[in-house]
C-alpha cells in the first residue's frame, strides 16, 4: 500500500459537513441570510483564516468557483423522488453520483456493495394506533401517511410512517387507564414520574420528540417496563408560529399537523448485524435476535393525531409548565387514567415492521495525490433519505457534488495537486 491517493471523496462518511457547509453558505450570498447565520459564517471565516492563513488566496478562489445554480440543480435532482436506502431510486442516485465524479475528472469512481439489515413497515399492513370505545367500536385510527399538501407530495414510494428497528408488536391498555404522557422520555422525565407516583410499568407511553435521540427514548421506556411507545412531534418544537394552514408547510417551513418524523431507534452505528465491522458479502453476521435492537413497539405520529390521544388523558396533572407542549386546549395530563368520560376506552398500538437484509452502495471516488500520496483528505455524506430528503441529506450531497467539481476544476486549471491542494503544514489532524 505504498502509493495511495491523497484526496478521496467517500460518500459513506459524514465528515463533509464542515467543508460543504462553508462553501454552501458563502455560495448563497451573504446579503440574504439571517444574523444568526451571519454569526456562524463569521465563526467559520475565522476558523478558515486561522487554520489556513497561508492558503487564504486558495480559499477565496475555491469559493469564487462555487456555482449556486449547480447547488440548486443538484438539490432538485437529488430530492426529486423519495430515496430510501436499498430502493431502486437509492441505487439510481448512487450511479448518478459515480457518473458525476467521473465527469468531473476523478481518477476512479466505484460503487461498493454492502448487504445491511434494514427495517421497513409492511406496505400492505400499515402500523396503526387505535382508540376503541366500550362497545369495541374504533373511534380513532392514526394516519400513517402525510396529507398531500402540495402537488408533488404523494409519491407512492414515500414510506409509511414507522420507527426503524422497532419490532412488530400488538399491545393495548386496559379500559380507561394505562396511558402515560412522559414529556421527552428523558431519564429525568421518568424519574419525575416515579417521584409523582405515576407508574409507567405495563403502560403505553406517549412522548414528544426532541432534546435527545429517539433511540434513547425507546430504551428508557423499555427499561421502565413500558410495553409500547408513541412518539409525536409537538407544535412547540415544530410549528412555532401556529398550526393553522397559513402557518405551516406548504405556506411556511414549519411542520403541518399530519407530518411525522421517521427515523432509526437503533442505539449503535451502522448495520446492527455487523456492529463495528463492514457488511461485506462474507462478513460474520449476528442473528437478528442477538442484535441489540429495541424490544418494544413504537410508532411516530403527527400533532393532529397526538391531540386526539393527549386530550383524553386524565390522572395526574403536569408537574410544571415546561412539561406542557404547544397544543392549545390540551392539559398534557400525565395519566395513567383516561378522563372519566373515556373510562371504557382502550388504546392499541399495532405495528408490523419487517427487518430484512438489503443491498446498498457506497460511492467511492478518488483523485490521486501527486505530492504526498500517503495522506488522505476524506469528504463524504450519506445519500439515503426517509423521504425526499431535501434537507437531510441532500443539501449536503448537493454541496459535496459541487465540491467535487470545484476540486477537479481547480486541479486542471492549476495543473498540479501541489498548487491546488497545498503542501500544507497546517492541515488539521483528523
Ligand atoms: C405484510 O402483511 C401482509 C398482511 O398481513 C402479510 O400477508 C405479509 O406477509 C406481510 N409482509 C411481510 C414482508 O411480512
Ligand atoms: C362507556 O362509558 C360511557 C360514558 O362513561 C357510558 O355512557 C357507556 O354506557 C359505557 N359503555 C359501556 C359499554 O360500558
Ligand atoms: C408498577 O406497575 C407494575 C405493573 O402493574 C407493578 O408490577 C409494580 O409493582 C408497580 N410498581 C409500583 C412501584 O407500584
Amino acid at each position: 500500500m505504498a502509493s495511495q491517493n491523497i484526496v478521496a471523496i467517500v460518500v459513506a462518511a459524514a465528515v463533509s459537513f464542515l467543508v460543504g457547509g462553508i462553501i454552501g453558505h458563502l455560495g448563497t450570498g451573504i446579503d440574504t441570510i439571517s444574523s444568526s447565520d451571519k454569526e456562524k459564517i463569521s465563526i467559520m471565516e475565522k476558523l478558515v483564516a486561522d487554520k489556513w492563513e497561508s492558503e487564504e488566496h486558495l480559499n477565496h478562489k475555491i469559493i469564487d468557483m462555487v456555482n449556486t445554480d449547480n447547488l440548486r440543480n443538484n438539490l432538485i435532482e437529488l430530492a426529486k423522488f423519495p430515496h430510501l436506502a436499498g430502493t431502486e431510486r437509492d441505487h439510481q442516485l448512487a450511479h448518478m453520483i459515480r457518473d458525476r465524479f467521473l465527469e468531473a475528472g476523478f481518477d476512479t469512481a466505484d460503487l461498493v456493495p454492502y448487504d445491511v439489515l434494514l427495517s421497513r413497515p409492511n406496505r400492505t399492513n400499515p402500523n396503526l394506533i387505535t382508540l376503541e370505545d366500550g362497545e369495541g367500536q374504533i373511534i380513532f385510527s392514526s394516519t400513517y401517511q402525510e396529507k398531500p399538501l402540495h402537488e408533488d407530495d404523494s409519491d407512492p414510494e414515500f414510506i409509511h410512517a414507522f420507527n426503524a428497528f422497532t419490532p412488530a408488536g400488538d399491545v393495548r391498555t386496559e379500559a380507561g387507564r394505562g396511558v402515560v404522557y412522559v414529556n421527552y422520555a428523558r431519564v429525568e422525565d421518568f424519574d419525575k414520574l416515579e417521584e409523582l407516583n405515576v407508574n409507567v410499568s405495563g403502560c403505553i407511553v406517549i412522548a414528544r420528540y426532541g432534546k435527545i435521540f429517539r433511540g434513547n427514548k425507546v430504551l428508557h421506556a423499555q427499561e421502565r417496563g413500558v410495553k409500547g411507545i408513541i412518539l409525536f412531534t409537538d407544535p412547540s418544537d415544530v410549528a412555532q408560529e401556529g398550526v393553522e394552514a397559513q402557518d405551516v408547510y406548504p405556506n411556511s417551513w414549519w411542520l403541518p399537523g399530519s407530518g411525522m418524523q421517521r427515523g432509526s431507534t437503533y442505539m449503535g452505528d451502522g448495520d446492527p448485524l455487523t456492529p463495528g465491522w463492514p457488511s461485506t458479502a462474507q462478513a460474520y453476521r449476528l442473528k437478528v435476535e442477538d442484535a441489540q435492537l429495541p424490544m418494544i413497539p413504537c410508532q411516530p405520529i403527527g400533532y393532529d393525531d397526538a391531540r386526539v390521544i393527549l386530550e383524553k388523558i386524565g390522572g395526574t396533572p403536569v408537574p410544571s409548565d415546561d412539561w406542557k407542549g404547544g397544543l392549545t386546549g390540551v392539559a398534557y395530563n400525565l395519566g395513567p387514567e383516561l378522563q372519566d368520560r373515556y373510562s371504557n376506552y382502550t388504546l392499541r398500538l399495532n405495528t408490523h415492521n419487517v427487518h430484512q437484509v438489503h443491498r446498498s452502495y457506497n460511492v467511492i471516488g478518488t483523485i490521486k495525490g501527486k505530492v504526498e500520496p500517503d495522506r488522505y483528505v476524506l469528504i463524504g455524506n450519506h445519500r439515503d433519505a426517509w423521504g425526499y430528503g431535501a434537507s437531510d441529506p441532500s443539501s449536503g450531497t448537493a454541496q459535496m457534488l459541487e465540491t467535487a467539481r470545484v476540486l477537479t476544476q481547480l486541479i486542471s486549471s492549476t495543473g498540479t495537486c501541489e498548487q491546488a491542494t497545498g503542501t500544507g503544514g497546517n492541515i488539521p489532524e483528523h
